[in-house]
């Protein structure tokens, strides 16, 4: 697939090279652990293998969960975010890839994450990732993400720029029941949906399930 990023005026890739530093001295405003290890004490599959896409730095997403012993693999286009994921999560398996351009095989998957990233990919390409999600977990596993809602853009749907930390940064989104039915026609099971407002952002998180059969 060729990047669709491209069709933003914004180079999101080039922004996260140069504000990487920055982004992750600052990261511990948004404080996830909760959910993390909610997420990690409710699963019940047995091979514990997370696929973390737009990973940054490996922390908190990447390094709770090796800490947890699971095998870790991270994606992300910001080759800077990658090295700082070297000395933070070690031990995570790096991509330095565009999240829409990498493939995996099917059912390999036991929690995928999408953390405070999938709102900076244009949402007409939403669904057809979260689609390819649902192939790559195992049966029985979970997709954990962020969306952007009204709540943070004020407006009901959105193709535009935000300023986060001092950058002008893409953000996409559409109307959240628009996502829901969706999820629901890909095949997935909603367990929960809650706006969370951290380190003063609101966000969706929404968790879904690929049935277990
Ligand atoms: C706000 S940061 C979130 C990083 C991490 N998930 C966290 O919780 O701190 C967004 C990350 O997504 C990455 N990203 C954005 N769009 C991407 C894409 N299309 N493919 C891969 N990585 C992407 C950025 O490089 C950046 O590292």
């Amino acid at each position: 697939m060729t990047s669709p990023t491209s069709s933003t005026d914004i180079d999101l890739k080039a922004v996260y090279d140069r504000f990487a530093d920055t982004y992750h001295d600052n990261r511990g405003q948004f404080d996830i652990s909760p959910i993390l290890n909610g997420l990690i004490a409710g699963h019940s599959l047995e091979q514990q293998h997370l696929l973390d896409l737009g990973c940054g730095a490996g922390e908190p997403v990447a390094a709770t969960f090796l800490r947890q012993g699971w095998t870790v693999t991270g994606v992300d286009f910001s080759a800077r975010m990658l090295d700082l994921a070297s000395t933070y999560a070690p031990d995570m398996i790096p991509v330095c890839a565009d999240m829409l351009d990498v493939d995996f095989h099917d059912n390999t998957f036991a929690i995928i994450t999408i953390v405070y990233a999938l709102f900076h990919v244009p949402a007409q390409h939403h669904l057809t990732l979260l689609a390819r999600c649902f192939d790559w977990l195992k049966p029985g596993g979970q997709l954990l993400f962020t969306y952007a809602t009204e709540a943070y853009t004020g407006q009901p749907t959105f193709d535009g720029t935000k300023t986060f930390m001092g950058e002008a940064l893409f953000y996409s989104h559409r109307e959240p029941e628009t996502l829901m039915t969706g999820l629901e026609g890909i095949g997935f099971t909603i367990e929960s949906t809650d706006y969370k407002t951290l380190g003063g952002e609101t966000f969706l998180w929404v968790l879904a399930r690929k049935p277990a059969t």
